[in-house]
């Protein structure tokens, strides 16, 4: 992916990066035996509940974590489409639905930056761990509150960041991954454009509820909640780590940092487990709430 002299990228080809990491993870996505993002997205359906024959939207559904939770709660009179970038994400979530026998999903391959669905057309928007690969999500939020009806209300989850980890890592990694690996990375992944690019917006409350707010929202509400990532061995949490976001960093490490990094982090990571017990690690998340102002 090819950076300006700033760091900055250009926001298509940034897009194409990420569709195309997900897509190689679709077939493994939130399924190698690491509870995470699937307890993170019914949680986040518990604090919107969804209401019977509601019409839900989840941007960014990946495999349905927080889709299929919330299609249940709107029940057979209401609906839940899920839009990915990534159409091998969206393909995993249609067999999803066909295993399960969910009838009341949709699923299409579409840029959540600019939903191109009606107006007034839903009464919830979701979006799991996604709203923060949106180059531009203020103004994605503001299209967002244009396609809810009145009353509508949206709900999303993003990483608690803090100042000196790569984002998407808790606080726990901060000694866990080198300094001097991520001063090696290029300029896109330096800590300073990873800041501006992923959290300018999310990383502090009074700027997110002012972001919500400008963006046409009302009783914005913001809470840091752990989620207890599960893992079974520190092996299983590097394997795992292929598969979500921390991939980006992985696919700009030479075989030979990967390899060191790989080793470093299991062996640390199974001297945080309880003998043979698995690997717990509270994971702090954000969820945002609120409701489209008219
Ligand atoms: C960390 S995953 C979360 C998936 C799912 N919500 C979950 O909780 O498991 C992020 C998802 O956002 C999707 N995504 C990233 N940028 C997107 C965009 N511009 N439009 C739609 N989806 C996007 C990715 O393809 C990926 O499936």
């Amino acid at each position: 992916m090819a950076a300006n002299s700033d760091g900055t990228v250009d926001d298509t080809a940034y897009k194409a990066a990420v569709a195309q990491a997900f897509d190689r993870a679709a077939a493994h996505y939130d399924r190698l035996g690491v509870e995470f993002f699937t307890p993170m997205g019914r949680r986040l359906v518990e604090r919107v509940a969804p209401r019977p024959g509601d019409r839900v939207l989840d941007v960014g559904c990946g495999r349905g974590a927080a889709l299929f939770p919330a299609a249940a709660l709107a029940g057979p009179e209401g609906s839940a489409l899920g839009i990915d970038i990534a159409p091998a994400m969206i393909d995993e979530a249609r067999r999803e639905a066909e295993r399960q026998g969910v009838t009341n999903v949709e699923l299409r391959t579409m840029d959540g930056e600019h939903p191109e669905l009606p107006p007034r057309s839903f009464d919830l928007i979701t979006g799991s761990y996604s709203v923060i690969f949106l180059p531009d999500a203020p103004a994605a939020l503001a299209r967002y509150a244009a396609l809810l009806r009145d009353g509508g209300r949206i709900g999303f989850t993003s990483p608690v960041f803090t100042d000196d980890t790569f984002p998407f890592l808790p606080p726990v990694f901060t000694d866990l991954i080198p300094r001097s690996l991520l001063s090696d990375l290029p300029p896109e992944w330096q800590p300073e454009a990873l800041r501006r690019r992923f959290n300018s917006w999310l990383g502090h409350a009074t700027d997110l509820r002012r972001t919500l707010e400008k963006a046409g929202f009302r009783d914005v509400e913001v809470a840091d909640e752990p989620v207890e990532l599960v893992a079974e061995s520190g092996e299983a949490w590097v394997d795992w780590s292929h598969t979500q976001g921390m991939r980006l960093l992985w696919t700009h490490l030479s075989a030979r940092e990967s390899a060191q990094l790989r080793q470093r982090l299991i062996t640390a990571l199974d001297a945080m487990r309880d003998g043979e017990g698995p690997l717990t690690i509270d994971t702090p998340v954000r969820y945002v709430t609120a409701t489209v102002r008219r």
